[in-house]
């Protein structure tokens, strides 16, 4: 995510919580059956493991990972690259469901990080001492991982089940990383007796400064400024296998078998089923063909794009900033869509892939007109609509039952609303992308996050692979599941659950082989909506009237 997108809608999720605890209860859950295979099935080998994915109504998904000697579930993020975790010894309300870090086997850095999230209106924080301890996911550990133990946060995280952020981007936005490698300059004094910069004040998106790496380096360099290939150090590209996040420092220490990992999201509302939730680590889920995914390249931000200067010596290397693609085109049920007039025409189109963004955001004008056709902010459930992302050439359609979420239309009926937002406009000096494609569309494929040589993208590139999971028939089956809502008057199901500690034995493969869930038959009674809260651990109480406020809080976005 940007964690804006996270928290925005987490926000409004938690605003709904309190509007609605005095009306009827009206989500339906349903028991999601779905057999783990415990630790000892788990897929894992050298180099290669994979895990199952919980999730939170569709809204965030989660897995298990080990922080000391907790193991605890944290929201898997491709938009952020910083693994936090909340301590037990947060103030304010920390009581959670889920177990929070005790830091007995914490090795205190001595620094604070302060993460502010959202824009200036719906801003959040997570402040703690930034520290080590041994960190793992899936069996797969490393000793000496940098990472934030969260003593104050206004987040809504433990309100979605999860106790912590898992960041999987690159090190050059990884915030921890940036106030180590900081800290560790301003302790040596620059000629000038300067102390560098250290800017703490992260406000959405986040585009990450790279300007201490050129303050640090001594005034004769100066004059050379304009030649930027002589003004960073092979030292910061080099302590990403130190001061990295958990997965860099897994791929510089060689530990999995590919420099990458993959994963295919659940759907936990709508028409339950879906992909089996998993994240795969190390290489593709078994059984798919890396020829049988789309790769396309991963945008890189030169130094005149404000980003990471090349070490000296490699000059003419760029490195990738964020999960961000090329897009060629988008098409909303069948019409090609006109370029946003908001960004500057040189700025080629592209999109962040973020895990941790519940929703699709694209530019204001093109939105607004997707809005139009679809005849304003509501509309009929039963009408499939096709958002189709053309990249690399293929198409890459949203499943029409992952397009919408269920609402209530100004006259009061069952509706539905588009899972569309707004995002801001790419800027020459910011991030580059134009689109974040969130839950929506990672639920709609099989996508593969390679990260290649992260200190030299040239010797092995970074690249994200997509396989369109969608069947042919979704727009069929989304009629389906809303006509089996209707016939019951019953609201369209949705549920939680925890992230396993196993894998889930897939019920059946899919399109193109990506193995299913299973999917549950709609009987809609209180009966399977109390077996449901009973056997899935994060359904609490709260969690119900969440889901019951999460339908509106979307409609909000
Ligand atoms: C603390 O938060 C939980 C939900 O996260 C809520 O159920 C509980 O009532 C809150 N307690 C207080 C004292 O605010
Ligand atoms: C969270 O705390 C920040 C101060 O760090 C404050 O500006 C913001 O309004 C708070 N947000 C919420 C949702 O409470
Ligand atoms: C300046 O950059 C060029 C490549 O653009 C490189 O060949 C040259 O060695 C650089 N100068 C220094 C002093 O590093
Ligand atoms: C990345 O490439 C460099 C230069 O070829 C090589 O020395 C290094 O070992 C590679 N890193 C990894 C993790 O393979
Ligand atoms: C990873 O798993 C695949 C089969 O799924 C196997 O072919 C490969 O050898 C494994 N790699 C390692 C390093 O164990
Ligand atoms: C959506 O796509 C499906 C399959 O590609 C197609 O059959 C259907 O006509 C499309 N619907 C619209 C409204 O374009």
């Amino acid at each position: 995510m940007t964690f804006w997108s996270l928290v925005l809608s987490l926000s409004l999720i938690s605003s709904h919580v309190l509007a609605l605890e005095n009306e009827p209860r009206k989500g339906i859950h349903l028991p999601l059956v779905r057999r783990e295979v415990r630790r000892e099935g788990l897929h894992k080998r050298a180099g290669n493991a994979s895990i199952g994915i919980g999730d939170f109504v569709d809204v965030t998904y989660n897995v298990l990972v080990q922080v000391g000697e907790v193991e605890t579930p944290l929201v898997l993020d491709t938009g952020s690259a910083d693994l936090w975790v909340i301590s037990d010894t947060c103030i304010g309300n920390c009581s959670s469901s889920v177990p929070l870090y005790p830091q007995t086997t914490f090795s205190p850095s001595g620094l604070t990080v302060q993460l502010l999230y959202g824009d200036s209106r719906t801003g959040t924080h997570a402040t703690g001492p930034i520290g080590k301890d041994a960190a793992g996911i899936a069996g797969l550990s490393l000793q000496d991982q940098y990472l934030a133990a969260i003593v104050d946060t206004n987040t809504t995280v433990l309100e979605t089940g999860s106790a912590g952020i898992l960041g999987l981007g690159f090190p050059a936005i990884s915030v921890v990383w940036r106030q180590l490698i900081q800290a560790q300059l301003s302790g040596v004094p620059t000629k000038k007796g300067k102390r560098v910069h250290m800017d703490l004040d992260y406000h959405r998106p986040a585009f990450p400064s790279f300007d201490f790496m050129f303050s640090s380096v001594p005034p004769q360099a100066h004059a050379k400024r304009q030649n930027a290939t002589a003004l960073s150090t092979p030292e910061f590209i080099d302590s990403f296998a130190t001061l990295g996040p958990l997965f860099s420092r897994m791929i510089s220490q060689h530990e999995l078998a590919q420099p990458m990992f993959a994963t295919t999201l659940q759907r936990d509302s709508i028409d339950i089923g879906g992909n089996v939730g998993q994240l795969s680590i190390g290489e593709l889920p078994s059984g798919i063909a890396s020829e049988s995914l789309t790769w396309v390249p991963l945008r890189a931000y030169s130094v005149a794009e404000h980003g990471l200067p090349p070490p000296t010596d490699a000059p003419n290397e760029v490195y990738p900033l964020v999960w961000e693609i090329a897009i060629d085109d988008v098409y909303f049920d069948g019409a090609k869509l006109a370029r946003s007039a908001l960004s500057a025409p040189t700025i080629t189109l592209s999109a962040l892939v973020d895990t941790g963004n519940s929703l699709i955001r694209g530019p204001q004008d093109v939105i607004a007109s997707i809005m139009d056709s679809l005849g304003g902010e509501t509309f009929d459930c039963s009408v499939p609509h096709n958002l189709t992302f053309l990249i690399g050439g293929k198409s890459f359609p949203i499943d029409p039952r992952d397009f919408i979420h269920q609402t209530t239309s100004e006259s009061n009926e069952p509706a539905c609303s588009a899972n569309l937002a707004v995002t801001d406009p790419p800027s020459a000096d910011g991030f580059l992308y134009s689109w974040s494609l969130g839950d929506p569309f990672l639920k709609s494929v099989l996508a593969a996050f390679y990260y290649g040589n992260l200190t030299r993208p040239s010797q092995d590139p970074p690249r994200i692979g997509l396989m369109s999971t969608v069947p042919s028939d979704g727009g069929e089956r989304l009629k389906q599941a809303i006509s089996a809502a209707e016939a019951v008057n019953a609201p369209l199901a949705a549920t939680s659950h925890a992230a396993p500690s196993g894998t889930y034995a897939a019920s059946a493969t899919g399109v193109g082989g990506v193995p299913q869930a299973t999917s549950v038959s709609n009987t809609n009674t209180d009966a399977s909506a109390n077996a449901a809260r009973g056997t899935h651990g994060i359904v609490s109480a709260s969690l119900s009237l969440a889901l019951c406020g999460l339908v509106t809080a979307l409609a909000l976005l």
